[in-house]
């Protein structure tokens, strides 16, 4: 159940339709990326600030809201360059920043509303600033990426933890997976 960043990010390419069109334009686009990332920044932290359990995660240590805006700029403006052009890097990077979620014990109950709301935000700032609706749709197609990126961490780490500890079979597991599910 190891996965393979390069190949998960070729994948949900294709399922999300992820197109070279779309990279282009997100490439052209860098600059204005980089330019709005930190009223992104600032919508993203207005949230969290705004729900009790995300906020009480933000100031479980010291220095992290600063720590995290800085990395919250980065990964925005990423988006945009693609790192190298999309490839092993790119990919490699969306696994860690999924790692660190789940080490963290964020859970998808908190990341996919938070994502919903980067959406929101750079989609409103498209209106504004007249840009075209097909960059709305680029950018919302490597956001979902970014997304499947982090819920997929859960389901590997949480999996590949039970099989270490348990030493079943991936299809054990799996068969007593669905049938917990039959009966709840
Ligand atoms: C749209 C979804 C999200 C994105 C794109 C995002 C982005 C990031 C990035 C880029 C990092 C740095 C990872 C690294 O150090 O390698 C990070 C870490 C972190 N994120 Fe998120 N995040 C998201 C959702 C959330 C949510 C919902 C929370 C809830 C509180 C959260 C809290 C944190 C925390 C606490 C860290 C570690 C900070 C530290 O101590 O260094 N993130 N995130």
């Amino acid at each position: 159940m190891s996965l393979d960043p390069q190949e998960f990010m070729t994948k949900m390419e294709k399922r999300v339709n992820l197109t070279s069109e779309d990279k282009a334009l997100l490439k052209s686009h860098a600059d204005w990326g980089k330019e709005i990332a930190s009223e992104m920044a600032d919508h993203f932290y207005t949230y969290l600030g705004n729900d009790e359990e995300m906020d009480a995660i933000m100031k479980e240590k010291e220095g992290r809201m600063e720590r995290l805006r800085v990395t919250f700029v980065q990964w925005f403006y990423e988006m945009f360059t693609g790192m190298d052009d999309w490839g092993k890097a790119y990919a490699e990077r969306r696994w860690r920043i999924g790692l660190v979620h789940v080490k963290i014990g964020i859970a998808p109950q908190h990341v996919v509303p938070a994502m919903a709301i980067v959406v929101q935000a750079f989609t409103n700032r498209i209106k504004t600033d007249s840009k075209d609706e097909a960059l709305r749709d680029a950018l919302s197609r490597i956001c979902m990426i970014d997304l499947a990126f982090i819920e997929q961490a859960y389901v590997e780490v949480s999996s590949a933890a039970v099989l270490k500890e348990t030493g079943w079979t991936e299809g054990l597991f799996r068969r007593l997976i669905s049938t917990g599910a039959s009966s709840m």
